[in-house]
C-alpha cells in the first residue's frame, strides 16, 4: 500500500480525484455544521460527506468555504434522498443542492439508497449523468447498493454505451456503504474493486458502539492509539475512503491523526470477524 497522509487522494473512474479521508456530517445539527466542517478543514480534512436528508448542506458548505482553502482543493458530496429516486426529483435535487450551498459545482453526487424500483433508480442515474454533462456535478455514484443493484446499473450503462458510445451511460465512481470489521461486505467490495469503483466506508467507527471490543482495546494498547484511530486505520488499509463523523473538536483531530502507524498483516487479520452486523440501516438487501 502506498504511504498515505491526510492529504492523500485516489483517482476515481470519472478521472477526478477524491481525498481519501472524508468527514461525515450525518446527524450534525445545521447550527453546528458550519463550525465543525470549518474545523475539520483546518485540521487537514479536504472532503465533507453531506446529503439532502441531513439538512445541513448549506452550513456544511459554508464551513468548508470559510476555512480559507481554495475551492479546487475541497471536495463536497451530496445525495439524492431515498424518497426522490426518480428522474424528475433527482434533477431538481441537484439544482437545489447547488442553490443551498452556493457552490458552482458539487464534486460528488450519489443516489442515497437503491429505492424507487428499477425505473426510479435508472431514472435518477440518468439525471445524475446529465448533471455531469451540464457541469453541475463532477463525479457520480451510488450508496447502499448491493451486488444485484450494481449489476442492474452496469447492464444499463452497457446498453446505453452500445447505442450511444463510451461514457454516455454515466461513469460509476463510488459505492458508499456501511463498512467496518463487523460488516466487511466481501461480495460488494469484490464487485467494486474489480471495476475500479471506490468504496466509501460509512459508520467506520461503528457509531462508537464497539469501542470496548477486546480486540480493539488490545490493538489500541499495542499501537498506543485510540480504538477510533485503529478503526480509521483499518478502513484506510482496506483501501476504503472512510467517513468518520464527529461534532467534537478533539475527536475530529483524533480521527485524522492516523498516519504515523500501520497495522501489520496479522493485526489486520485479527480484525476479520466474519460478522454481518450493520449498525445503521441496510438497503443493500432491498429487492423492490
Ligand atoms: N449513505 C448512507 O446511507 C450513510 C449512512 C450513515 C452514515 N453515512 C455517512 O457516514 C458518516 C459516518 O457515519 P456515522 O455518522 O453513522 O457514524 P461513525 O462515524 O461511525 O460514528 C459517529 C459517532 O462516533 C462518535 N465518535 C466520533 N469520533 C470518536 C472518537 N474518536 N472516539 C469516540 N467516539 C467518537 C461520534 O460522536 P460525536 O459526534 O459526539 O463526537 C458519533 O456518535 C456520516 O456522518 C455520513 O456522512 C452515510
Amino acid at each position: 500500500m502506498a504511504k498515505l497522509d491526510v492529504w492523500s487522494k485516489y483517482r476515481m473512474n470519472s478521472g477526478h480525484e477524491i481525498p481519501v479521508l472524508g468527514f461525515g456530517v450525518y446527524q450534525t445539527p445545521a447550527n453546528v455544521a458550519e463550525d465543525v466542517t470549518q474545523y475539520a478543514i483546518k485540521t487537514g480534512y479536504r472532503h465533507v460527506d453531506s446529503a439532502t436528508v441531513y439538512r445541513n448542506e448549506s452550513s456544511s458548505a459554508a464551513g468548508i468555504l470559510r476555512a480559507g482553502v481554495p475551492r479546487s482543493e475541497l471536495f463536497f458530496t451530496s445525495k439524492v434522498p431515498p424518497r426522490s429516486v426518480n428522474y424528475k426529483d433527482a434533477k431538481a435535487c441537484v439544482d437545489e443542492s447547488l442553490r443551498k450551498t452556493g457552490l458552482d459545482y458539487i464534486d460528488l453526487y450519489l443516489i442515497h439508497a437503491p429505492y424507487g424500483g428499477k425505473s426510479g433508480r435508472l431514472g435518477a442515474w440518468k439525471a445524475l449523468t446529465e448533471a455531469v454533462e451540464e457541469g453541475k456535478v463532477k463525479s457520480i455514484g451510488v450508496s447502499n447498493y448491493g451486488v444485484h443493484h450494481l449489476d442492474e446499473l452496469e447492464e444499463h450503462i452497457k446498453n446505453i454505451e452500445e447505442k450511444e458510445g463510451t461514457g454516455k451511460g454515466g461513469v460509476l465512481s463510488i459505492n458508499q456503504v456501511e463498512l467496518h470489521p463487523w460488516l466487511a461486505r466481501g461480495d460488494i467490495v469484490q464487485w467494486c474493486e474489480k471495476r475500479g469503483v471506490l468504496l466509501e466506508a460509512y459508520s467506520p467507527l461503528v457509531r462508537a458502539q464497539r469501542m470496548n471490543d477486546s480486540r480493539l482495546v488490545s490493538l489500541s494498547k499495542k499501537y498506543n492509539k485510540t480504538p477510533a484511530q485503529i478503526l480509521v486505520r483499518w478502513s484506510l488499509q482496506m483501501g476504503f475512503v472512510p467517513l468518520p463523523k464527529s461534532i467534537t473538536h478533539s475527536r475530529i483531530e483524533e480521527n485524522a491523526n492516523v498516519y504515523d502507524f500501520e497495522l501489520n498483516a496479522e493485526d489486520m487479520k485479527q480484525l476479520e470477524t466474519s460478522e454481518y452486523s450493520p449498525c445503521a440501516w441496510d438497503p443493500t438487501t432491498s429487492r423492490d
